[in-house]
């Protein structure tokens, strides 16, 4: 919450914002960096000894090897930048290399998402189911496109023609994050991207997961971290998103 606060506060000023770039359309700001900072330190101070991986710091190590907590402070930079409200903040806790805890904030539209292994996934107060349609000509499908210097631009055309083809919609919010959690929702009915970082999906995995929907990673594993691609949906149109991916080009 007080990372969401800081978050609010520097969106109503993005103008002053300064801007680094960290690479080709991909900006780290002030912002990013200070909600990391408030995050790392009020973790740290919860639960002393915890692992952390984290975008801007990458790995810390803890003492207590059980735990990490896996934190995107600022998911949706793109957006926030350009004060489109699409933003969020992502932290999930692994425990024994298992996902048990996910939170993603999006302090525009103060929606709050929470998953507890074996408890359910909510927003704000409301438990959360994925959506119930099984027909991918009935389904709004989220997608992520490879910004520039990044991901497979190729490759990633290919998946858009097979997937428009098929659908009723598909959108680019610009947060993976809030991506999984409008799937966990039933907004949307299924998402792919082809190339996240852990941080990206940690939390919104386990939110799929506890509001009844499914993951792999492009090639149907469960290797969603190491691959850094996802696909996911409830049962249907997870299988359906995953093989109409895989088409080859005619
Ligand atoms: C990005 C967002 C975006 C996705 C990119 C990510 P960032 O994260 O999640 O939706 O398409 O691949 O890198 O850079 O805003 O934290
Ligand atoms: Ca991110
Ligand atoms: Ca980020």
């Amino acid at each position: 919450m007080k990372a969401g606060r800081s978050l609010s506060r520097d969106f109503g000023e993005v103008q002053n914002l300064q801007v680094s770039l960290k690479g080709p359309g991909d900006y780290v700001s002030q912002a990013d960096r200070k909600a990391e900072e408030i995050i790392h330190s009020e973790l740290a101070r919860a639960r002393p000894g915890y692992a952390f991986l984290m975008e801007e710091r990458g790995a810390v190590p803890g003492e207590d090897d059980q735990h990490r907590w896996i934190v995107d402070p600022l998911d949706g930079t793109t957006n926030f930048l350009h004060g489109i409200p699409i933003f969020s903040i992502s932290i999930a806790l692994e425990r024994q290399g298992q996902l048990v805890a996910g939170v993603i904030y999006n302090p525009a539209m103060d929606e709050l998402y929470t998953a507890e292994r074996g408890g359910g996934a909510f927003l704000n107060d409301r438990r959360l189911r994925v959506s119930g349609r099984t027909k991918l000509s009935d389904a709004v499908i989220g997608t992520g496109v490879p910004h520039l210097g990044r991901g497979h631009h190729g490759n990633f055309l290919v998946e858009l023609r097979n997937v428009m083809g098929e659908v009723a919609g598909i959108r680019r919010l610009g947060s993976a994050a809030l991506d999984l959690a409008y799937v966990a929702a039933g907004r949307m009915d299924g998402f792919w991207e082809p190339a996240l970082s852990p941080w990206d999906i940690a939390a919104g995995l386990l939110l799929i997961r506890e509001a009844g929907g499914f993951c792999t990673d492009m090639d149907g594993g469960q290797e969603m971290f190491d691959k850094g691609s996802i696909v996911v949906g409830n049962e249907a149109i997870q299988k359906a998103l995953l093989k109409t991916l895989k088409k080859p080009l005619r």
